[in-house]
């Protein structure tokens, strides 16, 4: 049994928070937010805390707060030498204080509030400076039912990046085509599949193999076609010139 508590009631803390309730050999010890409001329904079984002083003893503390308060928070924990990790992508291990035993516990997956999530589908990305530490969050993770990773800040820090490619820029990506569907009354739901297989084929090939389309056949026509298209979007043109000039370079192909 690993006893925690969870520091923050954002999108990241609040699904936490449902998953460890529902596991068995988790024992959610305390829910910290700093406003009573954050929490929206809490359970009775769920104790809440609302300051850090009344902190109970527990094997984990989770910070899931805004990555630019995770320094000060820890420091502001009261006490030392207990296993606290925070869940950011991009800040350093070092960011906590030195005064615990440091940690992260990055699941590399996006949370909302409002979306139900599977944690058999959210690797957590654990790095301790101890190796009983790292057991002990690898337990917690497999507790959840997910997989995780050992991997060192530099290399979190690149997942990061990457994940702000494969999923905001994909996302806002998505977001330009619905305006563009919705500018011609097309419903954007005739796209939902494309979306769906795009996604699916890279589980079987790689991004290189799995690109098709008129930057990567080299086909002028078309891109003119759709560059005139977008003369009243200048920023949405530079966008889709950026990315075909991107696409022709990864296939060794002349740029615009
Ligand atoms: N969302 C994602 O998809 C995702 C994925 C992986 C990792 N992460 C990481 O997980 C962490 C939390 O992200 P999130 O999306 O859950 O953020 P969020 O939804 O914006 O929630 C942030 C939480 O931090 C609290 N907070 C902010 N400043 C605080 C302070 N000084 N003291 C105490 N609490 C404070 C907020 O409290 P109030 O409600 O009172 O403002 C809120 O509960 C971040 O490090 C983020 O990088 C996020």
């Amino acid at each position: 049994m690993i006893s925690v508590v969870v520091i923050g009631a954002g999108n990241v803390g609040s699904h936490l928070v449902k998953a460890f309730q529902s596991a068995e050999n988790i024992n959610l010890v305390q829910w910290y937010s700093r406003d009573k409001k954050s929490i929206e329904a809490p359970t009775k079984e769920i104790e809440l805390c609302h300051d850090l002083n009344n902190l109970k003893s527990a094997d984990v503390y989770i910070i899931a707060v805004s990555d630019k308060a995770i320094e000060a928070l820890s420091k502001q924990l009261p006490f030392k030498n207990r296993l606290v990790v925070h869940t950011s992508g991009s800040e350093a291990l070092k960011k906590l204080d030195m005064k615990h035993k440091r940690g992260v516990f990055y699941p590399l997956q996006t949370f909302s509030k409002t979306s139900e999530l599977d944690f058999s589908q959210v690797p957590f990305c654990i790095e301790t400076m101890d190796k009983l530490d790292s057991d002990r969050l690898k337990a917690l993770a497999t507790y959840m039912g997910s997989p995780s990773y050992m991997i060192n800040t530099e290399q979190r820090q690149a997942l990061h990046l990457s994940a702000v490619f494969i999923n905001n820029f994909t996302n806002q990506l998505y977001r330009i085509a619905h305006e563009l569907t919705d500018y011609k009354s097309v419903n954007f739901d005739v796209l939902k599949p494309l979306i769906l297989e795009t996604a699916k084929k890279v589980q079987l090939t790689s991004p290189y193999n799995a690109q098709t389309g008129p930057a990567k056949r080299n086909d002028q026509v078309t891109i003119n076609h759709h560059l005139r298209t977008l003369e009243t979007h200048p920023d949405y043109q530079a966008l889709y010139k950026q990315l075909t000039n991107s696409i022709k370079t990864t296939h060794g192909l002349k740029k615009l």
